[in-house]
């Protein structure tokens, strides 16, 4: 990573804004008769790396939605900065960015033009702060080279790192991922961990970080929290994590493979 462009901002408003924190206060959500959430809470603080873990199907992915204002919570109230962000006109009160699970690039066209198209679309700065930005954020992830490629001639661990630079583009407050190091190989992972970790400490934003990769929330997180079947099962630091006595925990932490009790012959139908 490019230590000496971390420090810059581009943002014509001169200095950064600081990172936002984000109070969840009882939210449940339901699709249909499937309840997803039970009742959260979490205070996230301004500056912090929170990672949520927790079983395919807990509802990582939904309470991250929520937390984008990409939707709305059955009962409860989702704040950042005391604003509700699935309300339209907060949203040029904070900065905000999201980076999909699966990417969400848009194939047909180039890198430049993925990380440029918000900006562009929203008219949110003049063009030259736009290009300046978008290289910015190509370098610090290491790809400069990339910038007239298309989303389908990328490794997917470049997808990941494009997505990570889309994101920062917006140069968010608040920087929420979804399984930024899912389908990568080991090396690649400890990457985009360092790169979540190193961002956090140079523009102090906020992370939320949905993951099921155990290295990820044990070594970069301030705090951590497991969510099974839509409930919070555990909410601590990683160093607490570890010495957690709960077998359900332990278990989702450090399974085993018992093949005269095989798990395929335990899954709910869903
Ligand atoms: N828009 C939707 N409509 C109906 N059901 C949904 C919707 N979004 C999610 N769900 C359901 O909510 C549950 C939780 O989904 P979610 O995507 O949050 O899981 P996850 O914890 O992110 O899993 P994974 O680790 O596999 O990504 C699943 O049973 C899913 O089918
Ligand atoms: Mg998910």
């Amino acid at each position: 990573m490019k230590k000496h462009i971390l420090r810059e901002r581009s943002s014509s408003s001169g200095a950064a804004r600081p990172p936002v924190g984000v109070e969840i206060a009882g939210i449940s959500k339901s699709f249909g008769a499937q309840q997803v959430l039970k009742n959260i809470h979490l205070s996230i603080k301004p500056g912090e790396i929170f990672t949520i873990m927790g079983p395919s199907g807990s509802g990582k992915s939904v309470l991250l939605r929520l937390i984008a204002g990409l939707d709305q919570p059955t009962r409860g109230t989702v704040r950042i900065e005391g604003l509700d962000p699935a309300e339209p006109d907060t949203r040029d009160r904070f900065a905000l960015a999201l980076v999909f699970q699966a990417g969400a690039l848009f194939n047909s066209i180039s890198v430049y033009d993925n990380l440029a198209l918000y900006l562009l679309e929203h008219r949110l700065c003049p063009k030259k702060e736009i290009r300046d930005r978008v290289m910015r954020a190509l370098t610090i992830l290491s790809l400069e080279n990339a910038a007239q490629k298309y989303p389908s001639e990328l490794s997917g661990g470049m997808k990941k790192r494009v997505a990570i630079a889309r994101a920062l583009v917006m140069e968010p407050q608040l920087l929420l991922y979804d399984e930024p190091t899912s389908e990568l190989d080991p090396i690649m992972g400890a990457t985009i961990s360092e790169i979540i970790a190193t961002l956090k400490h140079e523009f102090n934003v906020t992370s939320i970080v949905v993951s099921h990769d155990r290295d990820l929330a044990l070594t970069i997180s301030d705090r951590v929290a497991l969510l099974m079947k839509g409930e919070m099962r555990a909410l601590c630091t990683p160093d607490e994590l570890r010495r957690v006595e709960d077998p359900a925990v332990k278990d989702f932490l450090n399974p085993t493979i018992d093949l005269k009790k095989p798990r395929y012959q335990q899954l709910e139908t869903s």
